[in-house]
């Protein structure tokens, strides 16, 4: 049973909940962090610590956006007030007879004041607060019915799980607004789809769309996804008079709002706002397709009212579409470091929105033929923001007949070894072990920023030293001498030496970094992250059984199957010995302690020093029932030193000896798991 819960402990856990929703406020919505990452993460396992022993979870702790339990499906929802779709307007001329139409409507000669905003390109979901506490979110549906996607709207950081006290508060009050996905995080989750053989999403719009109708929560937890609130749907117990202020309200309430949001009088007014947005579209980090006007005044909102789909007192005005006409000039097959081989447009070169696009990738051979694009063909290519350049459709009429239709290539474009095409998978890929494509692309991955850091392998050095026979796999890195390599054509002796520093520095590295260069398939950040969190060491994972890592409840069932197969090779395990034996070091800070079965502390040797909250003896018979050893003194060969109040002479030997030393609370946490690992536990 947990405590009882002192007064103090409540109000130091409201203070933590409140500080820490603070930062993520602050770097979440406001785009401007005061504290560094591991501050927050120092506070966050506070406030776990405090929430495992005495069983208190309140409800706007941040610890609840980590996600559920997956769903079955989605419940149904009805919409208190229908959501609405907005009308189009493709021309600054059709903005001004909406503006005739409201003024007609409203019997009134005088300019009438709107808000202009940027309209978001995602999707639009309805927060439901009750007494300030985020009780329900839903999709759009038809309009008047959509789907509970409450528990992965709760992973996205910006929305908040309560409104703050202090903020006047309508009872009862549901939020609308746009859920999105910026264009950089999209270009990543589509490269790593990729590299995973997965289906690209088309945009950030069906990235988010899709991260949000996730059965896994813990799949949209993983998505980065924004917010921006527009509107209001049902409110009671408050009045909001204008557009203008319901939004400032949002603000003091800390809802993300949308980047831009002006008041103006006058539709002259409102278009010179949509200039400015249409002017500064190119630099915001999400996608829009246009801005959104809105008659201000809510009471003439309401005089107005709506057609069956459409409110009268709101228009989208629609920015033309980032589109050229060109040529393909060929489609080349490119080999990734998966042996994923994709096809890749080569464009005649033509200026879209001010950059030069020559080519644009083409997601995979069935789209080719889907789209039906031949080498010759003239075809329509968008490019949205900073998205990379995407084919829409080819011109059928253009064809002049001697376009070639394209064929899968048979043979790997690196290697000449065949490529194969499994089952249910899209993604063609080359199987050659040796497949130079593949190896330098692998190295490189080791090597890359998100991995293990290595400045100085990108793609050209590595293949440079791969040519000249000098390294031939990625654990060939660590044999590199400052010799072979200020022996190459474009290296110096300085350039030489930072290279060689920069390899010597990675040698000591987390294993969640470690085991993602490692570039097993369909390991990307978040799985590797997901496996040090339960693996303590790399050797942990050596013959791992597949079962044991399927039972990590966010990891996919192929990911789990590919870690397995990878560990239970032989070839692979020498390479990983060979590292460790030539000196690298991996550190494990994200382990969270807590072992497999109902043996948990299964091969664990703790050491008890200090007053605990538990008689030694209960402590130590605690760790034995859990398949630990409870040793009396610190050796090399002790795993944790679990310190309470006044600590001996152990404390001391520990640290010398380098043993972790947990407090109890965290002992416990490896048996009953907090908070968190219940969520990643089953
Ligand atoms: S107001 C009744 N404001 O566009 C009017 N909508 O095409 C409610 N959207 O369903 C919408 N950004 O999902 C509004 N700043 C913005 C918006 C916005 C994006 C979406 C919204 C709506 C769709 C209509």
């Amino acid at each position: 049973m947990h405590k009882k819960i002192p007064d103090t402990i409540r109000s130091e856990m409201e203070q933590l909940v409140a500080e820490l929703n603070e930062h993520s406020y602050r770097y979440h919505v406001l785009d401007a962090p005061t504290i560094p990452d591991s501050e927050y993460d120092r506070l966050y396992r506070k406030l776990l610590d405090l929430e495992s022993e005495y069983g208190l979870v309140l409800p706007d702790s941040p610890t609840q956006r980590i996600g559920a339990q997956p769903l079955e499906k989605f419940d149904k929802v009805r919409h208190a007030e229908p959501m609405l779709s907005l009308e189009n307007a493709f021309s600054l001329d059709e903005i001004r007879d909406f503006d005739k139409r409201v003024r007609r409507l409203l019997n009134t000669e005088e300019e009438i004041e709107y808000t202009v905003e940027p309209k978001y390109d995602g999707l639009a979901i309805e927060l439901s607060y009750r007494k300030g506490l985020l009780r329900l979110a839903s999709t759009r549906g038809d309009g008047y019915e959509g789907e509970d996607v409450t528990e992965n709207v709760r992973t996205i950081r910006a929305v908040p799980l309560a409104i703050p006290s202090g903020i006047a508060m309508p009872d009862e009050i549901d939020i609308r607004g746009e859920v999105y996905m910026d264009i950089d995080e999209f270009e990543l989750l589509n490269q790593t789809r990729m590299r995973n053989g997965e289906q690209p999403f088309a945009n950030p719009r069906n990235a988010a769309a899709g991260s949000i109708r996730q059965l896994d929560s813990s799949v949209t937890a993983s998505r980065k996804l924004h917010l921006a609130c527009y509107g209001a749907g049902a409110v009671k117990g408050m009045l909001f008079t204008h557009q203008s202020q319901f939004i400032e309200w949002l603000r003091s309430a800390r809802f993300p709002t949308p980047v831009l949001v002006e008041t103006v009088v006058g539709i002259e007014a409102a278009i010179a706002v949509i200039q400015k947005i249409e002017a500064q579209r190119a630099s915001f980090r999400f996608e829009t397709d246009g801005a959104v006007i809105k008659v201000n005044s809510l009471g003439m909102q309401k005089t107005l009212g709506a057609k069956t789909r459409e409110p009268r007192w709101a228009i989208a005005y629609k920015f033309p579409a980032h589109q050229a006409v060109t040529r393909v000039l060929s489609i080349v097959a490119s080999v990734g470091r998966t042996g994923v081989i994709t096809p890749v447009a080569e464009l005649e070169p033509v200026p879209i929105a001010g950059v030069m696009v020559s080519h644009s990738t083409l997601h995979n051979w069935d789209e080719v033929q889907r789209k039906d694009i031949r080498v010759g063909d003239t075809v329509i290519v968008e490019r949205a923001g900073d998205v990379i350049p995407h084919i829409i459709s080819v011109v059928p009429q253009k064809r002049s007949g001697t376009e070639e239709p394209v064929i899968p290539p048979k043979t790997c474009p690196a290697c000449g070894g065949f490529t194969v095409r499994e089952e249910g998978e899209v993604a063609l890929r080359c199987v050659a072990l040796d497949c130079p494509a593949q190896v330098q692309e692998k190295i490189v991955h080791f090597a890359s920023r998100n991995g293990m850091d290595i400045e100085g392998l990108g793609e050209k050095n590595v293949a440079l030293l791969h040519e000249k026979g000098i390294i031939s796999h990625f654990a060939d890195i660590y044999s590199l001498t400052l010799e072979q390599v200020a022996a190459l054509p474009r290296f110096g002796i300085k350039s030489a030496r930072n290279l060689i520093a920069a390899i010597d520095a990675s040698r000591k590295a987390p294993l969640s970094r470690f085991l993602f260069a490692l570039g097993i398939l369909h390991v990307g950040e978040y799985a590797a992250k997901l496996l040090a969190q339960n693996f303590a060491t790399l050797k942990d994972l050596y013959h791992v059984p597949v079962g044991r890592i399927t039972a990590i409840r966010q990891m996919g069932k192929k990911t789990a199957e590919s870690v397995a197969a990878f560990f239970r090779d032989e070839a692979n395990l020498r390479v990983l010995d060979n590292l460790i034996a030539g000196g690298l070091t991996l550190v494990n800070p994200d382990y969270l302690g807590r072992q497999h079965g109902s043996r948990p502390l299964e091969g664990i040797t703790f050491v008890i020093t200090g007053t605990l909250p538990k008689p030694r003896q209960e402590v130590e018979a605690f760790i034995e029932q859990h398949g630990g050893h409870a040793a009396a003194s610190v050796s090399k060969s002790t795993h944790f030193l679990v310190a309470g109040d006044h600590p001996g002479s152990k404390l001391q030997k520990a640290v010398q000896l380098g043993v972790r030393v947990i407090s109890y609370a965290e002992l416990i946490a490896m048996v009953k798991p907090k908070a968190q690992q219940q969520k990643l536990f089953p």
